[in-house]
């Protein structure tokens, strides 16, 4: 049957008198009239009866806002964890034309009397903010500040498009997005309103706190940049920093890190819409094991449930949850739901009921419930700003604890609404704390407190151990509670590409764990994209396989022997290199830096790095650089200064140039840093560690590494029950010397034996083993 194509955008859709882009309602401040310095933050009024507040919060954070009419700073959204409400002291010094706030923390905020301009500058960087000129919106505010030619944005959060994102405009409004992602789509799922600019080896991070509709735009007064928000004033963190990385610890400090997940969480998912019934989520976990597939964690989408309605389960299709929950436990795999917000609104269903009665639900300015279609038809949302709803909603996960589910996905929680506006009524009103707000003014936050709320929820009801959430929507501090994956793409090459400069600068935005769907959600994948797929998903911070119904099958066997050995085999890599994974997510803990990390990252003075986004590194050690198009069997890799060693063939190049290396169907050209001591898990599986130090000496004769290992379920962590050590390897001439040292910790959780693999300078390979959480042997 040939299916007729009806409902795409035509030519219609460029007529002459389409599309005029509507003016800008902006409103210039004027000239400033009058300034204030106190002990903990600066005022400056101007001609249109605005004033802005301007806070030193530290020697790096600089704070502006709209204050309200009385002088009141705007409240600061969940995505702040530190303290801003006061900042250092200020000193006002008049100039001829200008005047200045100065602050002991070395701010120096010029401002031009004649046309109200700004100039921010700080005593130790040579970074400055210039021709920042402030303006008022209808309910919003708006800044433009100049930009050299040459200056370069990364972050963002959850962006098509390139990694640099200069001549860009996006949008954050959280949108569901079925419709293919394409470069010029300026808003998905996640909004996080916060870029760096690289501008002449300076950074500054300026990060927006609106959690409302707000725009950046790259393109309109190119190369000067224009910061809008439509509601809710203006509230913004100028993030003065040393580097790239240090405008990622600074963010982070300011909106949070992510805890810990569940060691499981960074094993291989695997997802599909739907497994419809309880013996065939069985079955697929079965044929996993069978076929020697490792598998962490199986997903259950909408179909598991009685009607589509949250919190159940379909007692035909799946009669017995807990039973399927234990069976997959003795396989060992981790059974993930999915829970959306809509509550079907049913009045013979105790969640709706419940709801209802308790008046947990959203509801309009004229106080009547807000009620939206969904998956399940007309439904009710949860207000999860209020926290007694958050609470709420967090107990109804207990129908998941008690069968013993420690995992929880969150979708649809922009929220998706099928209807013209794809989601909620900007009217609907919301309880945040004792005010009430517009689902226009926090939109972008109902996905990050639905996210809370399940994670609270489960913390509580799992007694120390880990929850894992995987979320859709999002805002700034997503991190705290969730992991993100970017929806619904497609099994496109080009989706496959665009992955990795949207989960790299979701990275640069302090999301360390994200990833795709692998493989492609909807449309069909082949052998070949699916292989391909997998051998670059297993370097990605999340790591999940999932398809749409309808669509070719995606479980790894689903293409014949052929695909399913490359395919095993790429997954399997995912596992060896497990030690080395959990290590830096415990960096990003530590320091919100990402696990997956874009060249520029690490190699800010190499402008080959600026745009590159068709490789990427994991850490500091590993360059991956997958085959993005099919039919080829090698491809350019770019590789940065230093040396690099092939991870297969231990071939050895030199950095600061391209190569052409092979890359048959079963490979992924992976690349390891001269000087690194890599830890991998040799047993390749979970459950079961086999240690190997890899150590690749440098040519100077050394290398340093990392391992940081704990109980990867608890959060005994916290209390110091793990293990953090550091291996450095010293070419002596008469031997390597290779020392293990326990730098944190207890030591608890650390493995005890290891074993030892040199690749030194000139190629020779060696090995030894080692016993011990501390140790130090001499490898001949
Ligand atoms: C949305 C999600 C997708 C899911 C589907 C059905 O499209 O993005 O991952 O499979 O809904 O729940």
């Amino acid at each position: 049957m040939i299916h007729e194509q009806t409902d795409f955008a035509t030519s219609e859709a460029i007529r002459p008198d389409a599309s005029v882009p509507p003016p800008a309602d902006w409103m210039y401040l004027g000239k400033p009239v009058a300034f204030e310095a106190t002990s903990c933050a600066a005022t400056v009024a101007h001609e249109a009866k605005v004033s802005l507040g301007v806070m030193a919060i530290d020697a790096e954070v600089l704070r502006v806002a709209i204050l309200g009419p009385t002088g009141d700073w705007p409240k600061s959204t969940p995505a702040i964890v530190e303290d801003v409400s006061s900042g250092l002291p200020w000193r006002l010094e008049r100039g001829d034309r200008a005047a200045a706030l100065v602050s002991e923390a070395g701010w120096r905020v010029e401002i031009d009397q004649v046309d109200g301009t700004w100039c921010v500058a700080h005593r130790d960087l040579a970074s400055k903010l210039a021709g920042l000129t402030w303006y008022r919106a209808k309910r919003g505010g708006a800044c433009t500040f100049r930009s050299a030619e040459d200056a370069r944005f990364y972050g963002l959060g959850e962006k098509p498009g390139p990694l640099d994102k200069r001549n860009e405009a996006y949008t954050m409004w959280n949108s569901d997005v079925y419709a293919p992602h394409v470069p010029e789509m300026e808003a998905l799922y996640l909004s996080v309103p916060f870029v760096i600019r690289l501008e002449q080896q300076q950074v500054i991070g300026i990060f927006v706190d609106n959690p409302g509709r707000s725009r950046f735009d790259f393109r309109s007064r190119h190369p000067d940049v224009e910061i809008a928000t439509e509601r809710g004033g203006l509230d913004v963190y100028f993030i003065f920093a040393r580097s790239l990385k240090d405008a990622i610890r600074r963010y982070t400090a300011l909106t949070g890190r992510m805890p810990l997940p569940p060691r499981w969480a960074l094993g291989y998912h695997q997802s599909r819409y739907s497994y419809e019934t309880q013996s065939e989520v069985v079955s697929v976990a079965q044929t996993f094991r069978h076929r020697d597939i490792p598998l962490d964690a199986l997903y259950l989408d909408i179909h598991y449930m009685d009607g589509f309605r949250v919190f159940t389960f379909d007692d035909r299709r799946f009669p017995d949850p807990a039973g399927m929950c234990r069976e997959l436990q003795s396989l060992g795999v981790h059974v993930v739901p999915i829970v959306d917000p809509g509550v079907k609104q049913d009045p013979e269903y105790p969640v709706y009921r419940e709801g209802l009665a308790q008046d947990r639900f959203c509801k309009t300015a004229e106080g009547q419930v807000y009620l939206g279609e969904v998956w399940p038809g007309m439904s009710a949302f949860p207000d999860f700003f209020a926290p007694a709803v958050r609470t709420w909603w967090g107990d109804w996960h207990r129908v998941f604890t008690h069968a013993g589910i420690e995992g929880i996905w969150n979708d649809m929680n922009e929220p998706a609404v099928f209807n013209e506006t794809k989601t909620m009524d900007v009217g609907v009103l919301h309880r945040d704390g004792d005010e009430m707000r517009t689902h226009g003014e926090v939109h972008n936050l109902y996905g990050f407190w639905m996210a809370a709320a399940t994670y609270e929820g489960l913390k509580e009801q799992l007694q120390g151990r880990r929850p894992f959430v995987l979320t859709r929507a999002g805002y700034s501090g997503i991190q705290r509670y969730a992991a993100v994956w970017t929806g619904d793409n497609r099994s496109f090459w080009e989706h496959m590409a665009m992955a990795i400069p949207m989960v790299l600068n979701m990275g640069m935005s302090g999301i360390a764990f994200g990833g795709p769907d692998v493989g492609g959600f909807a449309h069909h994948a082949s052998g070949e994209l699916l292989a391909r797929w997998t051998q670059m998903g297993a370097f990605f911070p999340f790591f999940r396989n999932h398809s749409a119904m309808g669509t070719h099958r995606q479980e790894p066997w689903s293409f014949g022997p052929k695909f399913e050995a490359i395919i095993r085999q790429a997954i399997r890599r995912r596992y060896r290199f497990l030690p080395y994974l959990y290590t830096l997510f415990r960096e990003a803990h530590e320091t919100g830096l990402p696990v997956m990390r874009p060249l520029v990252l690490e190699y800010p003075d190499d402008p080959a790095t600026y745009n590159l986004d068709d490789e990427f590194l994991v850490g500091t050690d590993l360059l991956v650089a997958p085959v993005l198009k099919p039919d080829f069997t090698c491809r350019a890799v770019y590789l940065p200064e230093g040396e690099w060693i092939d991870y297969d063939t231990h071939a050895r190049y030199r950095g600061g140039q391209h190569v052409l290396v092979e890359a048959p169907l079963e490979r992924i050209p992976v690349f390891v840093r001269a000087g690194s001591a890599i830890p991998v898990n040799l047993a390749e599986v979970p459950g079961e560690t086999k240690l190997a130090w890899e150590i690749y000496l440098g040519a100077d004769g050394q290398a340093i590494g990392r391992l940081y290992q704990d109980d990867g379920e608890t959060f005994a962590y916290e209390d110091g029950a793990y293990c953090d050590r550091q291996l450095r390897a010293v070419d002596t001439g008469d031997g390597i010397c290779v020392e293990c040292t326990l730098v944190y910790g207890s030591g608890e959780g650390g493995s005890t034996e290891s074993e030892i693999r040199i690749l030194t300078a000139d190629g020779a390979e060696k090995r030894a083993s080692a016993e011990g959480i501390s140790f130090a042997v001499k490898v001949r």
